[in-house]
C-alpha cells in the first residue's frame, strides 16, 4: 500500500468551468484517484477555488460586482459542476479562507527570514488622499495614443493599447479622483535563481515525467531563472504580512500563494476529519507521493516555482512526485476562448446530459501528448457506437435474457467446470487486465479506455457465438452456464469501468445485485470472484446509455456557434471616428467601377498581388495585399471599386496606379463590388 496526495489545479472562481478544464486536469485526476483507491492505496484528493488575482477583479468589474460576490457565486457553480461530473475531492477549499491566508503569510515570512526574498525599490503611483499605492487598473487618465478619456493604467479600452500607468496624460485616482504622485515603493522578489541547480537536479531526476513537462522546464533553465516579483499593488488578495504603512495595499502574487492552497486545503481536510495534524503525513512524510494534475499552461508554477518555494521554506517538505500535465483541448477545430465564448460549459452540459458520456469521450480524446479536438459529432459517435451499442447492448441482452428465461436469477453453474471458450476468454481477460492496470498506473488513461472498449466487444461476440436464444431450447442447463458466465464478465468489466464512469458502473452494480459497495473491490482479487448462482438480478428499466439523435447534436453545435457570435458582438470595439470632412473634401476622390482582367503573384512579396484592372477608358496596374484572402482565379473577372486618382506609388518595384476599396477588419479583407452589374459600365463614377 502506498500513500498519495493527488491535487487538481485550483480553478479560478471567475467563471464556470468548461470541458477544456475537465479534459486537462479534473477527469484524469479523478480516474487516477479511483484507480488508486481500488488498489487499496491511501489517497487524499485535494482541490479548491483560486479566488485572488487579476482574473477575479476583471470579472468583477465586467459584471459590476465586488470580487467577493464573484468568488462566492462561482465557487458554488464550480463545486456543483464537479459534483455533477462525479469528480469527488476529499476537500474542496477556497483560497479566501482564513486558513489559507494564514498559511500563505507564514510561507512569505519564512522565506523572508530564510533570505530567499529580496526587497527592490520601484516607482509606483501613490494616491496622497487614499494613502495607498494604486494598482494599474485604479489609475485613469487620457490615452496618450488615441486621446480618449478614461483610459486605465493598464490599457485603453477605446483603442486597445497596452499602457503603463506613467504614460497616462493627466492621471487620476479612480477611487477618489485625486492626482497620484510617483513615489518609490518596495516589492519583494523571490530569488528563484538561487534554486536553479537544485531544481535542475530535481526535475531531471524524474525521467518518467511526460516529455512536455521536462522540455518546458528545460527551456526555463536554459534561459536562466530570474528573480520573480511575488508582491503586487492590488486591493484584492492576501495582505503582505508586514506592518509598514506602504504594505497596506500590497498583496501576495496570486501564483505565489495559490499552490500553497493545496497545503491549506489538506490542513482543512485534516481538521474536518478530526485529526488536525494528519496533513503532515501527506506533505512531510517522505513515503507520500504527491501528484499534481494540471493543464500545460500551469507547468512552470508546479514544476519550478512551487517546488522552489518549498525548498526555500525548509527541507521538511515533500516535493512533487509526478506532474501529469495535459495539452489543450480545442472545440470544433478552434481554440477554447472565454472572451469569444467558444466553450462548452460544464453546468450547461449537465442540464441536458449525464456525466458519463462526457467523461468517456473526453478520455478517449484526452490531450495527453498533443492538443486534441472535441466535436459534438464525435461525442455523438462515441456515445452511440461504443457506449450504447457495445456496453449498453451487452448489459441489456444479458439481463433481459436472464429475466425472461431464468426467472431473473443467475443460473446454476460451476466455476471449476468451464468450457474451452470460457477458459480462453478468462485468459484473455487476465492479459487485458494486466495491460489495463499498467496503463492506469502510468496515467495512460486514453490507451486504457481504448483497449477496454475493444475488450468489451469480445463480450458481445461471446454472446453472439454461443447463441443462447437457440441453446436455451436445446440445452437449458448449458444456456444457463453461458448466461452465468456473461454475468461474471459483466461484473469484471464493471469494476474496470468504475474509475472512468462511476455512475454507470454503480447502476450496473445495482442491476446485478452486488451487495458489497463497488468501492470495496480490489485489483488484486476482483477477477477471482464469481457471482453466486440464484442471486436475483434486475432487468434494466431504462437503457443504460441513450443514443443521441442527429437533431439534438446539431442543436448543440448551433448553440455553440450562436452564443459565440453574441459574445463577440457584445464585446466588439469600434474604431474611433476620424475628424470630420466636408463634401468638397470627399469630392476630391475619383472613384470608378473597374474589372479585374488578370492577377498574379509578385516575386519576393508574400502578401501582394499584381492586377490588371479595366476602367473602360483605360487599363491600370494595381498592386494590393490580397494574396492571403483571394486566389487569382477568384479575382479574374471580378467587378471592383477603384480609387482612380491616387498618386501612383511603387510597391516591390512595380508602379501601382490606384487602390481597390475593401472592407478591412482584424481577420479579413473583402473587396467592394457594385450591385446590379447589368445596369452599369466600367469607368462609371461613384459618388
Ligand atoms: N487558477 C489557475 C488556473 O486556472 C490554476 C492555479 S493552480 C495552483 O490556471 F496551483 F496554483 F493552485
Ligand atoms: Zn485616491
Amino acid at each position: 500500500m502506498e500513500r498519495y496526495l493527488v491535487t487538481a489545479a485550483l480553478p479560478y472562481a471567475n467563471g464556470p468551468i468548461h470541458i477544456g478544464h475537465l479534459a486537462g486536469a479534473y477527469i484524469p485526476a479523478d480516474i487516477y484517484v479511483r484507480f488508486l483507491r481500488l488498489n487499496g492505496d491511501d489517497v487524499v484528493f485535494i482541490c479548491g477555488t483560486d479566488e485572488h488575482g487579476v482574473p477575479i477583479t476583471i470579472r468583477a468589474e465586467k459584471e459590476g460586482k465586488t470580487p467577493q460576490e464573484i468568488v462566492d457565486y462561482y465557487h458554488e457553480v464550480i463545486k456543483k459542476s464537479f459534483e455533477g461530473m462525479r469528480i469527488e475531492f476529499d476537500n474542496f477549499s477556497r483560497t479566501t479562507r482564513e486558513i489559507h491566508h494564514k498559511t500563505a503569510q507564514e510561507f512569505f515570512l519564512k522565506l523572508l527570514e530564510n533570505g530567499a526574498l529580496v526587497a527592490k525599490k520601484e516607482k509606483g503611483l501613490y494616491c496622497p488622499n487614499c494613502k495607498i499605492f494604486l494598482p494599474d487598473r485604479y489609475v485613469e487618465g487620457t490615452c496618450p495614443v488615441c486621446g480618449a478619456d478614461g483610459a486605465r493604467g493598464d490599457q485603453c479600452e477605446k483603442c486597445g493599447t497596452w499602457l503603463e500607468p506613467f504614460q497616462l496624460i493627466n492621471p487620476k485616482c479612480k477611487i477618489c479622483g485625486a492626482t497620484p504622485e510617483e513615489r518609490e515603493t518596495t516589492h519583494f522578489y523571490f530569488k528563484l535563481g538561487d534554486y536553479q541547480k537544485r531544481l535542475e537536479e530535481f526535475v531531471y531526476s524524474h525521467d518518467f515525467w511526460r516529455p512536455n513537462v521536462i522540455n518546458y522546464c528545460r527551456n526555463w533553465f536554459e534561459e536562466g531563472l530570474r528573480d520573480r516579483a511575488i508582491t503586487r499593488d492590488l486591493l484584492w488578495g492576501i495582505k503582505v504580512p508586514l506592518d509598514d504603512e506602504e504594505f497596506k495595499s500590497k498583496v501576495l502574487y496570486v501564483w505565489f500563494e495559490a499552490p500553497i492552497g493545496y497545503i491549506s486545503s489538506t490542513k482543512e481536510w485534516a481538521i474536518k476529519i478530526g485529526d488536525p495534524d494528519r496533513w503532515k503525513l501527506y506533505w512531510q512524510d517522505k513515503n507520500t507521493r504527491i501528484v499534481h494534475f494540471i493543464g500545460k499552461d500551469n507547468i512552470v508554477f508546479h514544476a519550478i516555482v512551487f517546488p522552489a518555494t518549498l525548498m526555500a521554506y525548509g527541507d521538511e517538505w515533500n516535493l512533487v512526485y509526478d506532474i501529469p500535465a495535459n495539452e489543450f483541448l480545442n472545440i470544433e477545430d478552434e481554440k477554447i476562448s472565454t472572451s469569444r465564448n467558444w466553450a462548452v460549459w460544464v453546468d450547461e452540459y449537465l442540464e441536458e446530459f449525464e456525466p458519463d458520456p462526457l467523461r468517456y469521450y473526453l478520455t478517449m480524446i484526452a490531450p495527453e501528448n498533443s492538443d486534441s479536438n472535441f466535436t459534438w459529432e464525435g461525442f455523438q459517435k462515441h456515445n452511440n457506437t461504443e457506449l450504447a451499442d457495445v456496453i449498453g447492448n451487452y448489459v441489456n441482452r444479458v439481463l433481459t435474457f436472464i429475466a425472461r428465461n431464468f426467472d431473473s436469477k443467475i443460473p446454476e453453474y460451476s466455476k471449476d467446470d468451464l468450457g474451452e471458450y470460457e477458459k480462453n476468454l478468462l485468459k484473455e481477460e487476465k492479459e487485458f487486465f494486466n495491460k489495463f492496470y499498467e496503463n492506469l498506473h502510468n496515467k495512460r488513461f486514453k490507451r486504457a479506455l481504448t483497449e477496454y472498449i475493444e475488450f468489451y466487444k469480445k463480450l458481445n461476440k461471446y454472446f453472439n457465438d454461443m447463441k443462447p436464444w437457440e441453446l436455451v431450447k436445446e440445452d437449458k442447463k448449458r444456456a444457463g452456464e453461458v448466461l452465468a458466465f456473461c454475468v461474471k464478465l459483466l461484473r469484471d468489466t464493471t469494476v474496470m469501468m468504475y474509475p472512468f464512469m462511476p455512475t454507470t458502473a454503480e447502476r450496473i452494480w445495482v442491476l446485478i445485485n452486488e451487495l458489497r459497495d463497488i468501492k470495496e473491490e480490489r485489483w488484486d482479487r476482483f477477477l477471482d470472484i464469481f457471482p453466486e448462482p440464484n442471486r436475483e438480478i434486475k432487468r434494466p428499466k431504462k437503457v443504460l446509455f441513450r443514443k443521441f439523435a442527429d437533431e439534438e447534436i446539431k442543436k448543440q453545435k448551433e448553440k455553440l456557434i450562436q452564443k459565440s457570435k453574441e459574445e463577440i458582438e457584445k464585446n466588439k470595439k469600434y474604431k474611433p471616428l476620424k475628424t470630420e470632412i466636408t463634401i468638397e473634401d470627399f469630392q476630391k476622390l475619383d472613384i470608378r467601377v473597374g474589372k479585374i482582367l488578370s492577377a498574379e503573384k509578385v516575386k519576393g512579396a508574400d502578401k501582394l498581388l499584381k492586377m490588371e484592372v479595366d476602367l473602360g477608358f483605360e487599363k491600370r496596374t494595381i498592386v494590393g495585399g490580397l494574396k492571403k484572402y483571394y486566389s487569382s482565379e477568384e479575382l479574374i473577372g471580378k467587378y471592383v471599386i477603384v480609387l482612380a486618382n491616387l498618386k501612383p506609388r511603387k510597391l516591390k518595384g512595380i508602379e501601382s496606379q490606384g487602390m481597390l476599396l475593401a472592407v478591412v477588419n482584424d481577420e479579413n479583407i473583402s473587396l467592394l463590388e457594385p450591385d446590379n452589374k447589368d445596369k452599369i459600365n466600367l469607368g462609371d463614377v461613384i459618388g
